[in-house]
């Protein structure tokens, strides 16, 4: 198996060798152990097992996407154009990717029977350009409709150069998807993850100003703001984890630590400066101790209070990321 790197990392052009026979011609078009080997010399990242073949037809013009699913339940595609040809894209929906948003499109066809790797994190679509082209596609989870999500298909910002078609077929949800701008594209592909941001100082001699700024400096919409103060020194707080919600911690006065744990790798971080934002995103142990006297830890937080939103149980948390990666 030949694997061809594309413009856009972590996609991959395939070839299976094609024995021609007098009575026509074969091909192995799925080999796990050359797959993988292809996969692993270009150094990209092995996928979960490839568990289930999902056919598509079409008429010329019909136009499917762009398509993708969140986490945990988010798909790697192996795309083959068996009948017909199809012109397939990709898009990368990774909000940590420098990449983010840019697409990669290539014309498949049954007489090449060339493939197109789409591994998670991707948005992917394709329009039939003859009819009767029947697309056959590898995947890594089954179709989970909750975590189903999709893009506008000529979204602008992404700017996809589609093949000219006098008219295009969609469906009514592809027709209606959100633009990438509009979309709640999800930081579910950021799970797990935190930062620590250096908020920027508006100071003059009379003192200094911070302004937070949803969209800005705040990567997500918030829906409640409170505050912990007055905490004893030698108490600690939180020791939960979050299924859904997001949050930003900021020490507007005095100082904490904050145990930060996304289930692989245990770290501290010391807040003591009201220009120091931690976010943590959904999926975060966190442990909170030595509060000093003075210290006020404002929270922003994307969910109003759920008590069922929280894990309080480390092994239950531990639990919850193993399946989360599987
Ligand atoms: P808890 O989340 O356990 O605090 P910490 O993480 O700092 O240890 O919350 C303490 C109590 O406050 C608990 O009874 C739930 C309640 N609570 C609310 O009612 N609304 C809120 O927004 C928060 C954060 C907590």
């Amino acid at each position: 198996m030949n694997l061809f790197q594309t413009s856009l990392p972590d996609i991959a052009i395939l070839e299976s060798a094609i024995y021609e026979e007098t009575q026509g011609w074969s091909m192995q078009s799925f080999d796990e152990p050359a797959f993988h080997k292809a996969l692993k010399e270009a150094g990209f990242p092995l996928p979960r097992t490839l568990i289930q073949d999902n056919h598509f037809y079409s008429k010329k013009g019909v136009l499917r996407g762009l398509q993708y699913q969140l986490p945990p339940h988010a798909q790697s595609n192996l795309i083959r154009v068996v009948h017909g040809s199809a012109y397939v894209v990709a898009v990368d929906v990774r909000r940590d990717s420098l990449s983010f948003g840019q697409w990669f499109g290539i014309e498949l066809d049954a007489v090449s029977q060339r493939m197109l790797w789409i591994p998670e994190g991707f948005a992917h679509g394709f329009v039939a350009l003859e009819d009767d082209t029947h697309f056959f596609c590898k995947t890594t989870n089954g179709h989970h409709k909750d975590s189903q999500r999709s893009l506008k298909w000529n979204d602008p910002d992404i700017g996809i150069d589609w093949p000219g078609f006098t008219e295009i077929t969609i469906s009514t949800e592809d027709a209606v998807a959100p633009l990438l701008k509009n979309s709640e594209l999800h930081s579910e592909f950021l799970q797990g993850t935190t930062e620590l941001k250096d908020l920027k100082v508006i100071g003059d001699k009379r003192g200094s100003l911070i302004a937070l700024e949803q969209g800005l400096n705040i990567p997500f919409a918030i829906k409640r703001v409170y505050y912990i103060y007055d905490t004893l020194c030698d108490v600690g707080r939180g020791f939960h984890a979050h299924r859904r919600l997001e949050q930003m911690a900021i020490c507007v006065s005095g100082s904490c630590n904050i145990v930060i744990d996304d289930g692989a790798t245990r770290q501290q971080v010391r807040l003591d400066s009201a220009s120091k934002a931690l976010i943590m995103r959904n999926m975060i142990w966190r442990e909170m101790h030595e509060f000093s006297d003075d210290c006020v830890l404002l929270v922003l937080a994307s969910e109003h209070y759920d008590e069922s939103d929280y894990i309080r149980n480390y092994d239950q948390f531990i639990k919850e990321v193993s399946c989360g990666k599987k």
